[in-house]
């Protein structure tokens, strides 16, 4: 995920196109750029770090132009550094790109042996020189573009600016976000609306395969084979704040709802469906490196490290490997019995996490192979480890972890599908099954979604309890400890997550009317001992939320509140089963006017022991 703007008027552009990047910044923060006009000339300004970092370097009264594109960037290929930050250039041609182009090794050599020379790790760089490639052929910058998304294969949204003509602009629009602003003479083009909601509120949204270009005469909409759309303009009524939310009304609940996104970008590139296998495109290493180990041992922390239980179950179930998690805090100061034949893995969202960093090194001090799981590329973590496997979640801006959660649960389905399609324990008719299961998440978690009132509901009726106890068996026992999490760390609320069957061994003695259950239930082998637990919690008085899959008209009498989710199969039942739990524990934080998004004493990264 990166923000991206473009600017086409008579007001002082780099300003505007700066203003607009701060708004983006949301988006990503690891380096930012610009390019505008001086004296006929492209001028290009990049720099690591934050904005303020890209503000230090820029002159005074940089620009005498009409047009300017910024870029702050989220990294996906190619650690954060200037080379690596946008706008990149290709002859006379520079751009700024958002998203993921999944063909652009086969790209990349195309055009090298063309004898183009790179400059960047980035994906994006093939963009502009395949754009360039065709424009210096002597087509017009709108049919270089249109012949490049031909040949590329992945998501974008870019925009370009030709030095060949300073008051021209074209952007274009697949599987990523991008809004057209249409002011008094003047015009924005961007990857969200807040990037220039101060200046206009009329807006026309691009829709996938469309293009925009920008001239001296007006903006013109085509599809990319160049036939022209009319479009409608809307007006937008959000005031700033609630615009940089998405119209959510925090950061979390937006973060939830961006998850089925989340979850395709961290698939994307890394599956061919059609042969039931996973590609490890980029850390093909990890593969070939742990194909033949044996044993795994995953650490993490909090949310992470209930991603590495779940982990536990899939690499243990598909791919026969024993599996053993640790929370990373403990593993370090444990001296750890690791022996030739280990891996370890840790998972962590911000890759600055200290426990989780200082037990990577603990590993590789014992000569142990390490693989991280991690969604910020470039973090410490990535760069201790023997090789990464970034998972796309985008910048997570609230504390509480919600996407990063469900794309690591992605992250770790994929290479469990890997290990066990590469040690022969899952079948092709096996792993294409579950890659298909896999693929149906995204829609799955939509149907979810839209059932979010019904659990705001069942949240506005609990919000007051001061205990929680959250039940789940097997893969979703997990999940129960990272519902319980969610809840207690926004609500400020006493939660338990524990394994249903060790229920009958202690917490049996809390259950009154006073402690609601929430009661994780599947349709999966351990169906009928989870629903004895049900009848146990009632026999005692106690109350019962269950969230249950469709169609599970036995639970439905028992208990007293049930939400559905949709039918999923047993391994990707965590990812599915975790959306409502979040959900819920949102709706008690918002019910009970606690800081969603800052929570009190946690912070984001916690880099410190
Ligand atoms: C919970 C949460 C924390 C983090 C933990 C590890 O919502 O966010 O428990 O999961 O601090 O952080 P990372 O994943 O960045 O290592």
């Amino acid at each position: 995920m990166c923000g991206i703007i473009g600017y086409i008027g008579k007001r002082d552009v780099v300003s505007l196109v700066v203003d607009g990047l701060r708004r983006l910044e949301y988006r990503g923060y690891d380096s930012a750029g610009i390019a505008y006009f001086l004296k006929g000339e492209i001028q290009l300004k990049r720099s690591v770090g934050k904005l303020s970092s890209l503000e230090a370097i820029l002159p005074r009264n940089p620009s005498d132009g009409v047009s300017g594109i910024g870029h702050t960037r989220w990294a996906t290929h190619g650690k954060p550094s200037e080379d690596n930050a946008h706008p990149h250039r290709a002859g006379t041609l520079v751009m700024v790109h958002n998203g993921i182009i999944e063909n652009y090794l086969s790209l990349k050599k195309k055009l090298q042996d063309e004898g183009r020379v790179f400059t960047s790790d980035t994906d994006s760089e093939v963009i502009i020189h395949l754009v360039d490639s065709f424009y210096q052929k002597g087509l017009s910058l709108e049919v270089s573009v249109q012949k490049a998304v031909m040949q590329m294969h992945g998501s974008y949204a870019i925009c370009i600016l030709s030095k060949d003509a300073p008051d021209e602009l074209v952007a274009v629009r697949s599987g990523c976000p991008l809004v057209v602003g249409v002011g008094e003479s003047e015009y924005f083009v961007a990857s969200d609306i807040p990037a220039f909601l101060s200046h206009t509120r009329n807006v026309i949204y691009l829709e996938d395969g469309e293009m925009v270009l920008f001239s001296p005469n007006g903006l013109e909409i085509c599809d990319f084979k160049g036939a022209r759309l009319v479009k409608e303009q809307h007006q937008i009524s959000w005031d700033p704040v609630m615009a940089e939310k998405g119209g959510y009304r925090h950061f979390m609940q937006k973060e939830i709802h961006e998850q089925p996104r989340a979850i395709v970008d961290t698939i994307r590139g890394h599956v061919a469906q059609e042969a039931g296998e996973v590609l490890l495109a980029g850390t093909e290493e990890i593969g070939q490196w742990m194909e033949n180990c044996q044993r795994i041992v995953i650490i993490g922390c909090g949310t992470s490290w209930h991603a590495a239980l779940v982990g536990k179950f899939l690499l243990e179930e598909i791919a026969k490997i024993p599996v053993e998690v640790d929370i990373a805090s403990e593993f370090r100061y444990r001296d750890p019995h690791l022996v030739k034949g280990d891996w370890v893995i840790g998972i962590s969202q911000s890759g600055e996490t200290a426990d989780t960093l200082a037990a990577i090194k603990e590993a590789k001090t014992k000569g142990i192979p390490t693989l991280s799981i991690c969604n910020v590329v470039g973090s410490s973590l990535s760069r201790e480890t023997d090789a990464v496997f970034y998972t796309h979640a985008g910048p997570e801006i609230s504390v509480a972890s919600t996407k990063a959660f469900t794309t690591q649960l992605t992250a770790l389905t994929l290479l469990a599908i890997y290990l066990g399609r590469r040690r022969g324990h899952l079948s092709e008719k096996a792993g294409k099954q579950l890659i298909h299961q896999l693929f149906l998440i995204p829609k799955q978690i939509e149907e979810v979604l839209a059932h979010e009132d019904r659990v705001a509901d069942i949240a506005r009726n609990f919000f007051r309890y001061r205990d929680f106890l959250y039940l789940g068996r097997g893969i979703l026992y997990p999940v129960a400890l990272e519902g319980a999490l969610k809840l207690k760390e926004i609500s400020y609320i006493h939660a338990e997550g524990y394994p249903a069957g060790e229920m009958k061994h202690g917490p049996i003695a809390l259950i009154d009317e006073n402690m609601p259950v929430v009661v994780l239930a599947l349709k999966d082998k351990v169906y009928e001992k989870i629903v004895s637990n049900v009848m146990e919690v009632k026999a005692r008085g106690g109350v019962v939320i269950a969230f249950a899959e469709e169609g599970d008209t036995e639970l439905a009498p028992l208990v007293d509140e049930i939400c559905f989710i949709p039918k999923v199969v047993s391994a990707l039942s965590p990812i599915l089963m975790t959306i409502p739990l979040q959900l819920l524990a949102y709706h008690v934080s918002v019910s009970r006017g606690s800081d969603v998004d800052q929570p009190r004493n946690l912070a984001k990264s916690v880099t410190v022991e």
